[in-house]
């Protein structure tokens, strides 16, 4: 067997500290250098704590829609520190986790920022003084921070950005969310579902851009019907504190309006992160987004220099992140691999909850390619009913030649969970009829898929197709 390489990774989240513990794995001499949390974005100040608020948020709703099947509950009371003390308990239990596998891996874990001096060098500065790494190997995985706009910078008192969503010292009467997409939705639903007025702020003609519309249609309903003010083509000039009062500026097609609240989160997208990085003196320069450029090992234009996760391009998905650092590991372990993967699933938890996988329908068209769509409605599904979530469809997008699925989109109960089978059969080159033959358990949201895969030749059982 070979001498083990030094690798030095940089950043634990969840491209990062996956990356490394691969490389251990594969018997790589590994170094983890973090300057903030173990954990990253995703575990510490994303995914995971707002999947905790946002479940809480739909508790809420749910015991408001209980006496609709009998019982009868008194109106509930949110007690916020103790919420934000459990989903900080969820945070602390995932990243002592991580942090134990680094240990038990014996990946080498060092707190402080990084920055590359050479192709083979890193420096590290901590609070005990700074220290030079020399490495075969390095993986960036520094991740992404939060965009700020003109007269929206993140103080996170006035303005919050995610973060700042994350954490609230109290439950906003009216939050003015900036940015329709995932997060301002995801956070918008949480917060209408706790009790706050929720107005969102989104510059492009619907919620959501570049999701499947049908499903985002589903979407935009349901923020109607749950109070929540969705105001499109609408941009954000400005704020001015007025004693506790919050007023913003807006302006939409009509004009310039002055919008009152008490809080304002703004959530316009992501960007990649590499201030500081010193990645010219490694000879490395980002694109004109700010991503660093990678073939489909993960290596960047210096072949012992890697990037996997937000860094590393589009999608800024944890998961994509992951799969990216177990494919730096394999290469840098001499082991073949190579980033090759049909489909990157999303999950979006609103409420409904959205989910998709493969092609929209748009894209497919743009590529003009001709396609069959097979649509199931939750409406028709028993177990739908019974949990109360009738709203949405799960649609199939599959090839009109050859019949191999391209796409599958949802919205409805526990979607993001359901999407998963969709990614597998894509992966593995099945047909609408595959996924139409598979027997799935009654009864189950899945069936619906199933039926959507049916529909596709026109064959569903449970709706009426002429
Ligand atoms: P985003 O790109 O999803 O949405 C930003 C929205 O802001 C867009 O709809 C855009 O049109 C709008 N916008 C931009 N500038 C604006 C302005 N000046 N005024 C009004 N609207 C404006 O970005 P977001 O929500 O910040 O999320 C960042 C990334 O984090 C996502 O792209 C996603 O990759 C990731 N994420 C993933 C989640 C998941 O997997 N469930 C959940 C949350 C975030």
């Amino acid at each position: 067997m070979s001498a083990p390489r030094k690798v030095v990774v940089i950043g634990a989240g969840p491209a990062g500290y996956v990356c490394a513990i691969r490389l251990a794995q594969l018997g790589q001499d590994v170094t983890v250098i973090e300057k903030e949390e173990i954990g990253g974005t995703c575990l510490n100040v994303g995914c995971i704590p707002s999947k905790a608020l946002i479940a809480a948020g739909s508790l809420m709703h749910k015991i408001g829609e209980a006496s609709t099947m009998g019982i009868k509950v008194k109106e509930p009371e949110l007690d916020l520190p103790k919420l934000i003390e459990w989903k900080q308990g969820i945070v602390g239990r995932l990243t002592g986790g991580v942090t134990g596998l680094l240990k038990n891996h014996k990946c080498k874990v060092v707190m402080g920022t990084a920055k590359l001096t050479g192709k083979n060098s890193v420096e590290v500065t901590s609070k005990d003084g700074k220290q030079t790494l020399k490495c075969d190997d390095i993986v960036i995985a520094t991740g992404s921070v939060p965009i700020a706009i003109p007269g929206f910078d993140f103080d996170e008192k006035d303005v919050w950005s995610s973060t700042g969503g994350l954490s609230p010292d109290r439950l906003p009467k009216h939050i003015v969310v900036i940015g329709g997409g995932y997060i301002g939705l995801e956070l918008g639903f949480m917060y209408r579902n706790l009790g706050s007025e929720v107005t969102v702020l989104e510059a492009t003609p619907g919620a959501l851009p570049g999701q499947d519309r049908d499903c985002v249609k589903v979407i935009e309903r349901s923020l109607k019907k749950r109070k929540i003010k969705l105001m499109t083509e609408t941009f954000a000039l400005g704020y001015e504190k007025k004693g506790k009062k919050t007023l913003v500026k807006i302006k939409t097609k009509k004009g310039e309006e002055v919008v009152e609240c008490d809080q304002i989160l703004s959530t316009v997208g992501r960007r990649p992160y590499s201030e500081g990085l010193g990645l010219e003196a490694a000879g490395l320069k980002v694109e004109k987004q700010g991503f660093l450029k990678v073939d489909d090992q993960m290596r960047t234009s210096v072949p012992n220099i890697y990037a996997v996760g937000d860094i590393a391009g589009q999608p800024m998905l944890a998961h994509k992140g992951s799969k990216e650092g177990l494919i730096a590991a394999a290469v840098i372990a001499g082991k073949p691999d190579r980033y090759d993967v049909r489909c990157v699933p999303a999950v979006i938890f609103t409420a409904p909850e959205m989910a998709s996988v493969g092609e929209t329908e748009e894209q497919l068209k743009e590529r003009g390619v001709k396609f069959n769509v097979g649509k199931f409605p939750f409406a028709a599904s028993g177990r739908a009913m019974s949990l109360m979530e009738t709203d949405g469809f799960v649609k199939i997008l599959a090839d009109a030649k050859t019949d191999e699925l391209l796409g599958v989109h949802m919205v409805g109960p526990e979607v993001t969970e359901l999407i998963a089978e969709a990614g597998l059969a894509i992966e593995m080159g099945a047909t609408a009829e595959d996924m139409g033959r598979t027997i799935h358990a009654h009864p189950t949201l899945p069936e619906a898929m199933m039926e959507a895969a049916e529909a596709v030749h026109k064959l569903a059982v449970h709706i009426y197709q002429k």
